[in-house]
């Protein structure tokens, strides 16, 4: 920290992990091979073909590469598809909690973000009930996370067959938001929506490596879905950025190849994690912890807390974080730029030491407080 304070940080949102050796290897063969110019808008037919080799490898799914194109980050790659897909006015629905960014790029593509709120009694799973009650004239679209951040709930495949036929009868766009994909806990599959029927027409996948690869860094995100959304988004990318980073994409190509086992053992690191977490969690009066299924996140209800911070009560994330941070340093994410104010986000993408230490920090001070 910049005041040298030691602070075990819940709040980050990558992984503490070094990229792959064999993936920053291929970045350094791509310089000396003098990769370092422009490549084509959409990313060089390299990396296109391994998406698209990916794409059909861990979901089943068929592309042509006309149909895939990569960005900076999977960020770009959202926000290229909503600025194709939304005219001004549109609405958009938004599961919440929801990734911070959805609503606020809905709005600079000119379009109304709409919140549907989910039930935190069924783990805030997305069903198709949520969706009919938020549905209103005017809808063009929904957002889909899942696994999601925050909560790290999964789109159920019986859910998913639902939401398919929802969007198919009010013929809404989709975007599946498929970053945290690779990274799941439970025993079922998450299913990709582009895989049902009447979906694939209708949808646009986002995925990148920075999450399941250990590459935030390098920014290099992806999209697949219907060729002519895919050539506007390209034309939008084309006035904007450019291509993403040469070389980011040599290693990117590389990582969507290679060898998965890295992937293996990053997620059952995760796994561990999370367990240790929740454990932890378990035992602090008050404050009640999701289950993820996937991501590395854990949503933490503060409701039922009742302490006060500075004459606030504590059950507020805002104050909660406030709270954690001054008396027990220990940095929480609040849960209200998520849509959801009485929750916090604990990440556990950090070393099984400082979750320990952090678990037993907060606990201290909750204890005394509760
Ligand atoms: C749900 C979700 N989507 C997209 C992104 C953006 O990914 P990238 O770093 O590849 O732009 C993130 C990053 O935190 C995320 O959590």
């Amino acid at each position: 920290m910049a005041r040298g304070e030691d602070v075990v940080s819940f709040g980050i949102g990558e992984p503490d992990f070094e990229t792959p050796p064999f993936i920053a290897e291929a970045a350094i063969e791509a310089i000396r091979r003098g990769e370092t110019r422009y490549t084509a808008t959409e990313g060089t037919p390299v990396l296109r073909a391994a998406i698209v080799s990916y794409l059909e490898r861990t979901e089943g799914l068929q592309y042509g590469p006309a149909e895939v194109m990569a960005s900076v980050g999977a960020k770009q790659a959202l926000y290229n598809a909503l600025l194709a897909l939304v005219d001004p006015g549109d609405a958009v629905l938004i599961p919440a909690p929801y990734w911070v960014s959805y609503p606020e790029q809905v709005r600079l593509a000119g379009g109304v973000p709409v919140t549907v709120p989910t039930d935190p009694a069924r783990g805030y799973h997305l069903t198709v009930e949520d969706l009919e009650q938020a549905y209103r004239p005017g809808v063009r679209g929904l957002i889909v996370n899942s696994p999601n951040n925050p909560t790290g709930a999964l789109v159920a495949d019986t859910d998913a067959r639902a939401i398919a036929a929802f969007c198919e009868r009010h013929d809404l766009f989709v975007i599946a938001d498929e970053i945290y994909h690779r990274l799941t806990y439970g025993p079922s599959p998450v299913t990709s929506l582009a895989s049902l029927p009447g979906m694939r027409e209708r949808t646009v996948i986002v995925n990148g490596v920075s999450k399941s690869y250990a590459m935030t860094g390098w920014r290099i995100g992806f999209a697949a879905g219907p060729s002519e959304v895919v050539a506007a988004m390209g034309r939008i990318q084309g006035q904007t950025t450019s291509n993403p980073t040469s070389v980011s994409q040599a290693a990117a190509a590389a990582a969507l190849t290679g060898d998965d086992r890295s992937v293996d053992v990053m997620r059952r690191r995760f796994e561990a994690r999370r367990h240790l977490m929740l454990a932890g969690l378990a035992d602090m009066a008050g404050l009640h912890p999701v289950v993820p299924d996937g991501a590395f996140y854990i949503w933490v209800e503060t409701g039922w807390l009742t302490g006060q911070h500075e004459g606030r009560p504590l059950a507020d994330g805002d104050v909660l974080a406030r709270f954690l941070l001054e008396r027990a340093r220990v940095a929480v994410v609040p849960g209200s730029g998520f849509g959801g104010p009485l929750a916090v986000r604990l990440s556990f993408a950090q070393s099984e030491e400082r979750i320990l230490e952090g678990l037993s920090r907060m606990k201290k001070v909750l204890q005394t407080s509760v």
